[in-house]
């Protein structure tokens, strides 16, 4: 479904993503993850055409997608969230993921928007009523908002940046079963950005893992586990929870 090769992303003179090549299958969880820094926010900024990559090719269902604009990555079925999430304030939470809708569509409309997000509300769960307002919602609850903004445009690949920061360990395991429903129910190939590893360890078919900019491994769960690199890089973080993760599977 998507196959990457040799992608490159420079700032001036600092290289974020260095020669990165990966494929992904239909209907595939592919988990991306690597410490701060690593370039994981980078490489979905240049899937989903917010900046054009420095170098190397994106094929997404054959077509190249290295260059053209967001909007038009995102008709062809490809949707993001954002890391940060930033609702608009003053419009409903309804409203919000409508918009979102209505930018993921070739030809508008605000019947087919307000569906989308319908239907985008309820699998994350939620409020679907019109008057609901975003505040309040907490960091789970824009979490999940983010997740409905990427599902209102109607994607076949999601690109999932997650950064499960600010969530309780009950909220992040509601998060990664969340993914695990889009993909099992809905059919949607996903890409999740974690830095996190015990969670996503769990629910992935495949890791691939970065560090300063680069691919250092990649397989499944319970190989990049016991990767003597891996290892070293998360050494002192989480690489006893993310063995057993990988071993509960
Ligand atoms: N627009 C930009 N201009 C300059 N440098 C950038 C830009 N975006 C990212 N970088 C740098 O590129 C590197 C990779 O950043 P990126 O956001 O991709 O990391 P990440 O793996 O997503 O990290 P985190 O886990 O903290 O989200 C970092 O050193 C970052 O400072
Ligand atoms: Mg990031």
């Amino acid at each position: 479904m998507l196959v990457v090769e040799s992608l490159t992303k420079r700032f001036g003179g600092f290289t974020a993503v260095s020669n990165v090549s990966f494929n992904v299958d239909q209907g595939e969880i592919l988990g991306l993850i690597g410490p701060n820094g690593s370039g994981k926010s980078t490489i979905f900024n240049m899937l989903s055409g917010t900046f054009p990559p420095s170098g190397g090719s994106i094929r997404f269902e054959g077509h190249e997608l290295a260059g053209l604009a967001p909007h038009r990555i995102i008709n062809r079925g490809v949707g993001r969230t954002f890391q940060i999430p930033r609702p608009f304030r003053r419009l409903s939470l309804f409203e919000n993921v409508a918009l979102a809708g209505y930018y993921g569509q070739n030809r508008h409309s605000e019947a087919k928007a307000n569906e989308s997000a319908q239907r985008a509300l309820g699998i994350v769960g939620l409020p679907t009523d019109r008057a609901a307002t975003v505040d309040g919602l907490g960091a789970a609850g824009l979490k999940k908002l983010e997740l409905a903004k990427a599902l209102a445009t109607g994607p076949k690949l999601l690109l999932a940046d997650e950064s499960l920061g600010g969530l309780d360990e009950a909220e992040m395991e509601q998060a990664a079963d969340m993914l695990r429903r889009i993909r099992d129910q809905l059919g949607i190939t996903i890409i999740w950005v974690e830095h996190i590893m015990g969670v996503l360890m769990r629910v992935v078919d495949r890791v691939m893992v970065l560090d300063h900019g680069e691919k250092i491994s990649e397989g499944l769960p319970a190989e990049v586990a016991a990767d003597p690199r891996v290892i070293e890089v998360y050494l002192g973080t989480d690489a006893e929870a993310t063995q057993a993760a990988a071993a509960r599977r």
